[in-house]
């Protein structure tokens, strides 16, 4: 080409270059100004920034996130655009207590559209009709009836013995991951079938895949649910497997019509359609296994440095085996060197009662563990009609948010409040705890979860002596702190913990 040619294209391929800059500048600006102003409350701080900023914060920093919102608005109230979500984020008593009594406010939608930490399967596990939500609540209710519940705490220790019983006489491992794994057997053996529990591949296999559930649960998973990104394919390709091993069992449990003393009885007994039970299975499962797995390892973490709390608890196991096992059972006890398959057996003699009334000690350590490690942020939808939080409007279908940090970091309420201390007194205000949820949203699984936690520790505690460590091998000084932005597991950030055992010697 001609050089005066290749000066012309030069210019004009600038002039193409700038247009095509403004341009873009122009439609971004205009996108930002449409999607920004749509729906924002009059009177509502706004995050400042390009909305688009937002997505990935929300998602993988979401603790750091909210905090920069509240400190950068300087409001106790705050909204902000996640793509087409106009989402209010509240805080303070007033607020708070509004949020958990408000009739509009929906918790699946707010989570299936904010959350996607569930394997979603349209009309079985999503998108289901109020009948059917509580239809899978009334069975939940009734697998933790007393005469279900009772005939779980066998099973459950069962489970918690021979997973134990794995780990050998000493060892160290890292306690987030094995305790998790454990609870998940535990949970697997509450929520499903004696087919699925019985079989511990299966049981591996059906973690991983809730693992990769998880992992497929990406910001544009989320928010993009229809667009087949690799996450997206792993996610369905992981639900997909969930589904075929639940509803196998289902149909090999109809096929051989032998009975068993497991939930899917339950659930076939009271005359429930497959796809019922498969909602109930995949959905609680994950729900009930990720908190409680969660609590359970950073509970054993933390007696792990605190040996004055691990000598309180163990003193109170020993107290309720002493008060509550059989005669000969109580007597062997008091036989030096027992074996875990003995301390398991003597301990599932103690009754459900005394597990649920006479545990001060793990009760109180259960829920310091759960103010300091439960990195929940509550999720719903204004259904309709518009309403007000604290004087501050809610249109219809707004989105609400409500970190539970907001309330249980609060040093005001909970002074130095990253010290685990279960002697705390309560904080006072109203909804100045919510653990286990509160106002009209309270944890279904509740009665479950505790039991479950209860019957691991005390076993653990009776059988083992531990201690958790830093990477030098020293016990962990100060505690690990646990990471909010980790929004499944918390697990803490950087650093790396372990928890060293060694069978206990006979006393
Ligand atoms: C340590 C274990 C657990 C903790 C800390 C926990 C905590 C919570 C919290 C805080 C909520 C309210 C959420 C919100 O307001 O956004 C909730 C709701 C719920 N939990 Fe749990 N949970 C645990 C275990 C379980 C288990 C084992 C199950 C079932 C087997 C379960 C079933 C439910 C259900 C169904 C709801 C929704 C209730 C509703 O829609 O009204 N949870 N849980």
């Amino acid at each position: 080409m001609h050089p005066v040619g290749l000066v012309v294209a030069a210019k004009l391929l600038a002039s193409f270059h700038t247009i095509l800059f403004v341009g873009t500048a122009a439609v971004l600006y205009l996108v930002y100004r449409h999607l920004s102003d749509r729906d924002a409350v009059e009177g509502i701080a706004t995050l400042p920034g390009f909305f688009i900023f937002n997505v990935i914060p929300f998602f993988r920093t979401r603790y750091d996130f909210l905090n920069w919102g509240f400190h950068v608005t300087g409001h106790s109230v705050f909204q902000f655009r996640l793509l087409r979500n106009h989402v209010i984020v509240i805080s303070g008593e007033q607020a708070r207590g509004d949020f958990l009594n408000a009739k509009g406010l929906d918790l699946q939608e707010g989570f299936r559209v904010l959350s996607g930490a569930l394997p979603f399967v349209q009309g079985i596990t999503s998108d289901l009709r109020q009948r059917r939500i509580a239809q899978i609540y009334k069975r939940l209710a009734h697998i933790q009836k007393t005469d279900h519940l009772t005939l779980l705490v066998p099973d459950i220790l069962g489970d918690a013995c021979q997973v134990m019983t794995s780990w050998g006489t000493a060892g160290i491992f890292d306690p987030f991951e094995k305790i998790y794994e454990l609870v998940f057997q535990t949970t697997v053996r509450c929520l499903t079938a004696t087919e699925i529990a019985d079989d511990r591949a299966l049981v591996a296999r059906l973690k991983l895949l809730y693992d990769n559930v998880d992992s497929g649960t990406t910001p544009s998973s989320v928010l993009f649910p229809y667009f087949p990104s690799f996450a997206m394919l792993r996610k369905l390709r992981a639900t997909k497997a969930i589904y075929d091993i639940v509803v196998a069992a289902v149909q090999v449990r109809k096929q051989t019509g032998q009975t068993q003393n497991d939930s899917l009885q339950v659930l076939l007994d009271a005359g429930d359609d497959p796809t019922m039970i498969v909602g109930f299975i995949m959905g609680l499962l994950i729900a009930g296994a990720r908190s409680t797995g969660t609590t359970a390892g950073w509970l054993v973490a933390f007696l792990g440095c605190h040996p004055q709390w691990q000598t309180t608890a163990l003193a109170e196991a020993r107290g309720l085996v002493s008060r509550h096992g059989s005669a000969p059972m109580v007597l062997a006890a008091a036989k030096p060197g027992l074996s875990l398959s003995e301390i398991t057996e003597i301990l599932s003699t103690v009754p459900l009662a005394a597990w649920e009334e006479e545990t001060p000690v793990l009760d109180a350590l259960i829920r310091e563990t759960l103010r300091i490690a439960q990195p929940h942020v509550a999720m719903r939808r204004n259904v309709g009609p518009e309403l007000y939080l604290d004087g501050n409007l809610v249109p219809t279908g707004a989105f609400v948010v409500c970190p539970f940090s907001t309330v249980h970091l609060d040093p005001e309420l909970y002074p130095d409040p990253w010290k685990f201390d279960p002697s705390r007194p309560p904080a006072k205000g109203d909804h100045s705890y919510i653990g286990w949820g509160g106002g009209r949203v309270n944890c279904l699984g509740t009665r479950l979860a505790k039991v479950e936690m209860k019957l691991i520790v005390s076993l653990l505690l009776l059988t083992f002596e531990f201690t958790t460590v830093d990477t030098s091998g020293h016990m962990a000084n100060p505690p690990p702190q646990p990471n909010w932005n980790d929004i499944l597991t918390c697990r803490p950030a950087g650093k790396f913990y372990s928890l060293k055992y060694s069978m206990r010697q006979a006393s």
